[in-house]
């Protein structure tokens, strides 16, 4: 059922984008062989209750900050008992009546807002109130948190899939992994979500979870075999990436000098699709080139401009390299990459500069990469 109730900015603050039943039938389907007739489940943050409208009778519970939500959740499902509480403080069963000794499920997709957004903080409350233990940067990662302190044993819930393939995500959730095993994992795309997603698609992924001893490690999540919807599949061990190669971010400790070529911070692939790649001016976002790795730079600016090709699935991940590959036809990329930007034309005395018609047939090498580069995965 989609959402009436709240106006832009609300829908923003409190991510408030409903799910469609079908999504919900995918989540109900992954946790099927984890429930049993005693499991209670619980979504912390059920909107109008939709993940909870599902014939499996068992004990189901709702919880929504948003007053108004909850009343109507209340009004279609008579069988489920709700609360209308903030779902990250004082986190505990007790707050929503669930015994200690009850096997829990949790479900749902709860908010995903970055706190610290500086694009869209006009609008959004950061002044919701979390405990200490479970505070991060963005509200879906201290809700995966409170279901670690909710002592959780099976979750299946949407979240970004940043979450998990960012290293520095995947350690704020640290405690989390620790206790939990990834066992299913399929890949939406945030488009579905509608207006939540004005700005590039992002991938988000319907994760099972379970608990289990030693949880899940960085390693486990590069190897994972991640199903996308369709029928493709992928593991970040598939590729190999730009981050092996050049630094991704700005050293602190490099100054610019006069003669200095600057590059954009490249964050993933949806970042670099966003802005600029060499650029003239330092800030605090560009980074120094290393000249002897300025053909890797020209690649990732060659990259941008054939990221059409690159599956939206992929827009968290770092830079896709094949190193072999690339070095057998560099010449291509240095071609297209200086025929846009012309001050690089005196690093490479050696290449001459290009005519249209080899530019053409560099272009059609360059096509030939990124299909091989990305096989089944290319888009045409
Ligand atoms: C993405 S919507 C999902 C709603 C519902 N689970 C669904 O998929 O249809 C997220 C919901 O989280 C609620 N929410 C946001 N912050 C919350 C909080 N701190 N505690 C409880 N609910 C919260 C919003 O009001 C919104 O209804």
């Amino acid at each position: 059922m989609r959402q009436t109730h709240l106006t832009y900015s609300d829908r923003v603050n409190m991510g408030a984008y409903y799910t469609r039943p079908d999504l919900v039938n995918i989540t109900w389907e992954m946790l099927a062989p984890h429930l049993d007739r005693k499991t209670v489940v619980l979504d912390s943050s059920c909107g109008y209750g939709g993940f909870l409208e599902h014939p499996q009778r068992l004990a189901k519970i709702g919880n929504d900050v948003d007053p108004m939500a909850v009343a109507v959740a209340k009004q279609r499902l008579p069988n489920a008992a709700f609360f209308n509480t903030n779902a990250l403080a004082g986190v505990s069963r007790a707050q929503y009546g669930i015994r200690a000794d009850a096997t829990l499920c949790i479900i749902g997709n709860p908010p995903y807002n970055d706190r610290t957004s500086i694009i869209r903080n006009r609008i959004k409350s950061s002044d919701v109130r979390i405990d200490r233990d479970i505070e991060t940067r963005d509200l879906g990662m201290s809700f995966l948190l409170s279901y670690h302190k909710l002592d959780a044993d099976v979750i299946c819930v949407l979240h970004p899939l940043s979450y998990l393939i960012k290293p520095a995500n995947f350690s704020l959730l640290h405690r989390f992994a620790r206790r939990y095993r990834l066992l299913d994992a399929k890949i939406i795309s945030s488009a579905t979500f509608g207006e939540a997603s004005q700005v590039t698609p992002f991938p988000i992924v319907i994760a099972l979870y379970k608990k289990i001893p030693g949880g899940m490690d960085y390693p486990a999540i590069m190897d994972f075999s991640f199903s996308v919807s369709g029928s493709h599949s992928f593991r970040l061990t598939d590729f190999d990436y730009i981050a092996n190669y050049v630094r991704k971010y700005p050293d602190k400790q490099a100054r610019a000098r006069k003669d200095s070529l600057l590059f954009w911070t490249m964050r993933d692939i949806n970042a670099l699709k966003r802005n600029r790649t060499f650029v003239n001016t330092p800030s605090q976002h560009t980074i120094v080139i290393d000249q002897r790795k300025l053909d890797y730079y020209m690649y990732i600016d060659v990259f941008k401009r054939f990221a059409r090709h690159v599956p939206w699935y992929f827009g968290n991940c770092d830079i896709l390299i094949d190193n072999a590959l690339f070095q057998h036809h560099r010449r291509h990329f240095i071609l297209e990459s200086m025929a846009n930007h012309p001050p690089l034309k005196p690093f490479f005395p050696q290449i001459n500069p290009p005519g249209k018609q080899h530019l053409q047939s560099s272009a059609r090498k360059i096509d030939e990469y990124f299909q091989r580069l990305l096989g089944p995965h290319y888009v045409t």
